[in-house]
């Protein structure tokens, strides 16, 4: 066995297994397996990732293990019903077991998500935010809402193809975005569309023209689509993300959850209406801050991953905090941050607007 060392945040209520059918062999460890692909989103830093966000999510002590050269998350806590929700949603979950006396004893998780994973694995193209960081991220923010439970209304400001609109819908939650690039809203509406039709899903989905006082805006995009006797709601604008709160008015968000640009594949939109662009993704979020957290109801989230060699850690958190949001920055909210390859290096922070 190896592994850093364990991961310590508050502790959930506990549930009894017994109230919801479970028989479970407790009190024994737990045992997470980590899915094997996310070595290669990771460079090998999946499971203190994987840790990191069970931790934070589940308020529990997590250990990365190695049993028999597999990654597993040791996690040393009553299995109740929290609990299991939790890990069913984690991004980096394969299974979970019991480990009884050294024997594993497989634990069924319940199916969480509305839609197919194809659904965000289907698009391909450069610049995309992987699925599994998107998910990630966006379960370490939601897990810090402090709203009454029930589905949330997150924003994506830098949403590109909608990576993490989609996982939002997958989650069960309404959707918004802002992208300065149209033909990726555009190519992004035509992926949509199809992939609804061929699913046979009832859905709604168009593109129309904004104006405002005569003059042409950039262009909405609107989708519906009915699951399970509800329905899940997207919209994105196109144009300059600083123009956020102006283009969605008074509508408050829940949670904003964004990957902002690492200044290589895209560069940052400085300065729309001369067309310009910069690469400099740390002037676009000194703008872009203090404007999501205007659009941040109280009780709300945001988080972002970025790259920390154009803007460190610090000067994000002082952003935050001059924006009026309290940042998560202690225990393993210090353990996301990770190499992609030489001119990326990315880390994940999430701050709130307490209540
Ligand atoms: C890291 S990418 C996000 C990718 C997205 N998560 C996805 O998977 O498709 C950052 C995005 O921010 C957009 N962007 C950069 N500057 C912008 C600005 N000022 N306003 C709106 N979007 C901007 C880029 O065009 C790019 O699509």
């Amino acid at each position: 066995m190896r592994g850093p060392r364990a991961l310590t945040t508050r502790r959930t209520t506990s549930i009894s297994p017994e109230s919801y059918g479970l028989r479970l062999n407790g009190p024994v460890p737990l045992l997470m397996l980590i899915a094997p692909s996310l070595n290669r989103v990771y460079a090998g830093e999946a499971p203190r990732l994987a840790a990191a966000e069970l931790a934070v999510t589940a308020g529990v002590e997590v250990e990365p293990v190695v049993i028999a050269g597999v990654d597993y998350l040791r996690i040393d806590a009553e299995a109740d019903q929290r609990l299991l929700a939790t890990v069913a949603v984690q991004s980096a979950k394969l299974g979970l077991y019991e480990d009884v006396a050294g024997l594993l004893r497989p634990i069924e998780l319940a199916k969480v998500d509305l839609l197919d994973e194809d659904l965000v694995t289907i698009p391909k193209y450069p610049g995309k935010t992987n699925e599994q960081l998107t998910r990630l991220l966006l379960n370490v923010t939601l897990s810090q809402v402090a709203l009454p439970p029930g589905p949330r209304a997150i924003l994506d400001p830098l949403c590109g193809r909608a990576t993490t609109l989609l996982q939002a819908w997958r989650l069960g939650h309404d959707a918004a975005g802002i992208e300065a690039d149209e033909k990726a809203v555009e190519a992004f509406a035509a992926y949509l569309k199809t992939y609804l039709r061929r699913k046979r899903l009832k859905h709604s989905a168009e593109m129309t023209p904004v104006r405002r006082e005569g003059k042409s805006l950039g262009k909405r995009f609107d989708a519906e689509v009915s699951l399970d006797g509800r329905s899940l709601s997207m919209g994105i604008f196109t144009g300059d993300t600083r123009q956020s709160g102006k283009l969605w008015g008074k509508r408050r968000f829940d949670a904003i959850v964004t990957d902002a640009p690492y200044g290589i594949v895209h560069g940052s939109v400085s300065d729309v209406r001369g067309g310009g662009r910069d690469r400099s993704a740390s002037a676009l979020l000194a703008d872009a801050i203090p404007v999501w957290a205007g659009q941040l109801r109280t009780g709300g989230a945001l988080g972002m991953s970025w790259n920390t060699l154009s803007t460190p850690r610090e000067r994000v958190a002082e952003l935050l905090a001059s924006a009026g949001l309290t940042v998560r920055d202690d225990g393993p909210w210090r353990h996301f941050s990770h190499r992609v390859d030489s001119s990326v290096h990315r880390d994940v922070i999430v701050a709130v607007r307490e209540v």
